[in-house]
């Protein structure tokens, strides 16, 4: 069985699904549905309970990467879990694979791409603010409990970046991507994928342009929704409020010939 050990982090959850990520050390840990003595979670099994010294119900869970990238400390926008996913899956990332990121922000991407990676092929990360990089990095080892070995983070701007790589996967979350492509279509090898994040669709208008003039073909964009439904015994519908946009997600593959005529339309 394995249980609950000391220094380890838990997610007290609440029935209703509040949750409080803790790391189990001696005392008590207090909020508003009451306390519960951390020592008491050593030995318990994940998915059991303790109730606090109010009555409440506190499930005990391993805090998944969706609760820690929302617990730590965030210091720039992030990517939403949702567009996480679908960057991973669309982005086929896996294990092996050389990805080139930037910038880090935070480090939500990296946390995600880390993961996927399973401690294999490497993730350079790009970033032009050195606080971003080190703050991100602190993210990124507490979460692993030290840096990852296969994780290097650049103090660099994208758009003047030089370095012997050819990356099968390329990730741009930057506030003006296009100016990174010139950049970037040269670290990727043929047949990679680029992918970009950005919140307004005009964002997207000169990426295109960009990505065609340098050897990017199927060039496609689209977005994710995420509507949540509240489901009990009595009802069951959309919840009334919901994260309505984050951000469209451009995908685009390198080929070897640097202007493509045409659309990429069919
Ligand atoms: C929205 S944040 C990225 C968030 C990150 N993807 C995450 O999930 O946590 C954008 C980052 O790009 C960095 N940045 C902006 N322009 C840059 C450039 N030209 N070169 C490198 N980094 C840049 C910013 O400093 C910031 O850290």
């Amino acid at each position: 069985m394995n249980t609950f050990r000391w220094g380890e982090w838990v997610a007290l959850t609440s029935q209703k699904g509040r949750k409080w990520l803790v790391r189990i050390e001696e005392g008590p840990y207090s909020s508003h549905l009451g306390t519960i003595q951390m020592e008491d979670v050593v030995g318990k099994e994940e998915g059991d309970y303790l109730d606090t010294n109010k009555g409440a119900r506190m499930f005990l869970f391993r805090p998944t990467l969706e609760d820690y990238i929302f617990s730590m400390n965030r210091h720039t926008q992030i990517i939403y879990p949702k567009d996480l996913g679908a960057i991973i899956f669309y982005g086929d990332i896996q294990p092996g694979c050389t990805i080139l990121e930037s910038g880090i922000g935070s480090g939500a991407l990296s946390l995600a791409l880390l993961r996927a990676l399973c401690g294999t092929g490497r993730l350079i990360s790009v970033e032009k603010r050195p606080e971003f990089a080190r703050k991100a990095r602190e993210n990124i080892s507490k979460y692993f409990g030290a840096n990852p070995p296969n994780h290097d983070i650049i103090s660099a701007d994208i758009q003047d970046f030089h370095m012997n790589l050819k990356a099968d996967r390329i990730f741009l979350d930057l506030p003006e991507p296009w100016h990174a492509i010139a950049s970037v279509s040269r670290l990727i090898r043929h047949g990679g994928l680029l992918l970009s994040l950005s919140p307004n669709v005009g964002q997207v208008q000169m990426m295109f342009k960009e990505l065609k003039t340098h050897g990017f073909a199927n060039i496609t964009t689209f977005e994710l929704l995420k509507r949540d439904w509240m489901v009990d015994e009595r009802r069951a519908r959309p919840i009334d409020r919901m994260v309505a946009h984050t951000g469209f997600i451009t995908l685009a593959k390198r080929t070897p010939r640097l202007f493509i005529e045409g659309s990429s339309g069919e």
